[in-house]
């Protein structure tokens, strides 16, 4: 694909290491217009020094703008268990003089939609704070977006609890929001991103084959395969989640999606964050407003993000 056919990209992110892999993606097979950030797997402070340390390991010229502090209601919770305290573990950050071009992810989102409607492909990898802010500030970018790809949810299954994944979990009004806004919206859940794991060997096909960018994210994966480790698998693995919600965008062939109508659990006791699709088929269930990702070529998935990180030389 030529660099002009490429799709317009928004990253909305809470780095985080799979979504510091996701931006690498992005900045690859898309024309990247900027990375937003929220609060998320760490405060806000540290998911935005985050983007801006991988715009500089990647050599990105692409504007980082900071976003939501908190979600919308909820009290935040982060994720240090997974990405450490630093959000971003493992490798040592390049020093660099990289600053946030603004402090408006939200305004940013709104006006680089309404700038090229029909146009702009937004992908969300943190709780979905911004997106809904964005949506709430201007809905009437839900119609020119051209599609949006969330990490999020599972179905039936959560990660944080047995019923909710950490993103949706972390801000369900925020994730109702986006839901019901009639959006082209694609979903990589759980029940999807764990058909896709890194192992010890695609470490070593980044060390081998790669330059400085391969080598950081080789130490990322290890720092992260080895939290999910200690979770309970006891080897180093994990599962690819943030870099599934570029791929679905960039690279479609690789996943197969089922529409669902699917809406968030806002006060369930046991429940609450949860993704609950109707699976009773298209007689009873209410419209699909959601293209949830079953099933994926991971063998192929795996070659790309190789592949990609190893290009940046
Ligand atoms: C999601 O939570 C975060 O820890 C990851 O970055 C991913 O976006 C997985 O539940
Ligand atoms: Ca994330």
């Amino acid at each position: 694909m030529g660099a002009a056919d490429r799709p317009l990209l928004l990253l909305d992110c809470d780095p985080g290491h799979d979504d510091a892999l996701a931006i690498a993606l992005a900045a690859r097979h898309g024309r990247l217009l900027g990375i937003t950030t929220v609060a998320g797997n760490v405060p806000l402070e540290r998911t935005t020094a985050n983007a801006l340390v991988m715009c500089e390991v990647l050599g990105l010229d692409v504007p980082v703008h900071a976003g939501s502090p908190a979600p919308l209601v909820a009290e935040l919770r982060t994720a240090e268990f997974i990405h450490g305290a630093s959000g971003l573990e493992g490798p040592t950050p390049p020093a660099h003089a990289r600053q946030v071009a603004s402090n408006d992810a939200v305004g940013f989102i709104v006006e680089t939609v309404r700038a090229n409607p029909g146009e702009v492909c937004l992908i969300a990898t943190g709780p979905l704070t911004n997106v809904a802010l964005a949506l709430r500030t201007a809905p009437d970018i839900a119609q020119q977006l051209r599609a949006v790809s969330i990490m999020g949810g599972g179905i039936p299954w959560g990660n944080v609890t047995p019923a909710a994944e950490f993103n949706i979990l972390v801000d369900p009004e925020a994730a109702d929001i986006v839901f019901r806004a009639g959006l082209p919206l694609t979903m990589a859940g759980l029940n999807a991103t764990h058909q896709w794991m890194f192992d010890e060997t695609d470490i070593e096909r980044l060390r081998a084959g790669g330059g400085p960018v391969a080598q950081f994210c080789a130490e990322l994966l290890e720092y992260y395969g080895n939290a999910y480790a200690r979770l309970g698998s006891n080897r180093l693995e994990g599962p690819l989640h943030d870099p599934l919600a570029v791929l679905a965008l960039t690279h479609p062939a690789l996943v197969t999606t089922t529409p669902y109508h699917v809406v968030i659990e806002l006060t369930g006791t046991h429940t609450r964050g949860m993704t609950v699709a109707d699976l009773r088929g298209v007689a009873r269930a209410a419209p699909p407003n959601v293209e949830v990702i079953t099933t994926l070529h991971a063998g192929a998935a795996t070659g790309v993000l190789v592949e990609t990180l190893t290009s940046y030389g």
